[in-house]
């Protein structure tokens, strides 16, 4: 067996042979495909890029990793800091946009607003119609919303520097398993002393567009109390006390999972409550007005005592275990035996099959946090080994690959 590689590799496609079955595959995913079936679509996702991925060389793909999508990034993301794409959408979602009238709109220079527009049209986001005349994706029409576009002044932007630099991380902590939330990669990408990535966003003056990020994230996705993943009805309000807490939602952000429960179960039994630090309860404006907002510090003793259910969506898996521990314990403490559930909405990574969606989860925490996305190996020892006396009573999943489950635990 040769132990070296030819160069003629890099310029052939990766796998040609694989074609003509990959098309095959799509083609019978796309004729069991219906509308609202996202197992298939997620299916075929996969199988276009296996497509995609066996006609390029690798030439061609270490240009589009090195060259194409950091050029992409930077287009969007200008293009969202400077308001180009809200402009386009306000000029007409269908209309044809000319990039000598957009760039006098914006101020900006017309041959560098070309130079981003042809870009990113390249890549496939925009429809050429002329010379330095586009007209929107679905993608591009998205870039408008703030929910979708803060993703990239957040991510690429404000902390883009971490996952490119991570390498120099490794390197200075010997290619160890990251797992002290206190000196990151991204504390060294950024030379930084602030105490995470999430609190440097928030001293640029990026904390709302974190929390919107947030709410754009979980755009599409099963709530965690919808009937196919945790049936709230049979589980949680049997036997909650009318006028007690029903739901803490622990580190809830602007509050988007507390208020939409509301909105699916308006006669739920007990009380709804929001914590999160007080900068972000201060902002959390737009929901129900019967849901309780209170500034609260995951790591400080848990002021609710004996709720039926502590909620936590997507906060363990920005912490490294010996932090997720102490969160834990402060709410161990809290709960009523028999009684209260400590439900955790994340990510569940199988052992095998792992969902991209997942692992670049996963990845985003590891570059920027030092903590990870779990197996369910990792939650079992998480919970069960810690010494604080609670146990995983049920994974509730939905089946689909893309939705976390509710990690449904209780004191043993
Ligand atoms: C990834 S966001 C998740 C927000 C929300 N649960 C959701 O799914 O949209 C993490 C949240 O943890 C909050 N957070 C960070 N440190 C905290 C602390 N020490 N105490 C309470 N909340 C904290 C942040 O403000 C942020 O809202």
């Amino acid at each position: 067996m040769s132990s070296t590689v030819d160069l003629s590799l890099a310029t052939q496609p990766s796998d040609a042979d694989a074609v003509p079955g990959l098309i095959k595959d799509l083609n019978a995913l796309n004729g069991n495909w219906k509308e609202g079936d996202e197992e298939t679509r997620y299916k075929m996702i996969v199988k276009a890029r296996s497509l995609l991925q066996s006609l390029m060389t690798p030439r061609e793909q270490t240009v589009q990793h090195t060259w194409a999508d950091p050029g992409l990034g930077a287009a969007l993301t200008t293009g969202v800091d400077v308001g180009l794409w809200k402009l386009m959408v306000k000029n007409g979602v269908d209309a044809v946009h000319n990039v000598e009238d957009l760039a006098k709109s914006l101020g900006m220079d017309p041959e560098l607003l070309g130079r981003l527009l042809r870009h990113v049209c390249a890549m496939g986001h925009l429809e050429e119609v002329a010379q330095d005349e586009y007209k929107l994706t679905n993608f591009t029409r998205s870039l408008s919303l703030d929910v979708i576009g803060d993703s990239y002044l957040c991510l690429l932007g404000g902390i883009g520097r971490s996952p490119i630099e991570f390498y120099k991380f490794l390197r200075e902590t010997n290619w160890r398993n990251p797992v002290d939330a206190t000196r990151t990669a991204f504390h060294v990408s950024y030379d930084s002393k602030v105490p995470n990535s999430m609190a440097y966003l928030g001293s640029i003056g990026m904390g709302p567009q974190m929390n919107r990020m947030m709410g754009g994230y979980r755009q599409g996705r099963l709530p965690w109390h919808h009937p196919k993943i945790y049936p709230v009805e049979e589980e949680l309000f049997p036997g909650a006390e009318p006028d007690a807490p029903l739901v803490v939602d622990v580190a809830g952000g602007l509050g988007h999972d507390i208020d939409e429960f509301k909105r699916n179960y308006p006669n739920h039994p007990g009380k709804l409550i929001l914590q999160d630090l007080a900068p972000v309860i201060e902002d959390a404006k737009d929901i129900d007005p019967s849901i309780e907002r209170m500034p609260h510090d995951f790591l400080a003793e848990q002021p609710i005592r004996g709720a039926r259910a502590y909620f936590m969506h997507s906060i363990l898996h920005d912490w490294p275990d010996d932090v997720c521990q102490k969160i834990l314990a402060r709410t161990a403490e809290a709960m009523k035996p028999g009684y209260s559930k400590l439900l955790i909405f994340e990510c569940v990574i199988p052992r095998t099959g792992a969902y991209w969606e997942s692992t670049a989860g996963d990845m985003l925490m590891m570059t920027q946090l030092s903590a990870c996305e779990r197996t369910e190996d990792q939650w079992h020892k998480l919970i069960e080994d810690s010494g604080l006396g609670l146990k995983i009573t049920k994974f509730w999943s939905s089946g689909l690959s893309a939705v976390e489950n509710v990690i449904e635990c209780a004191l043993a």
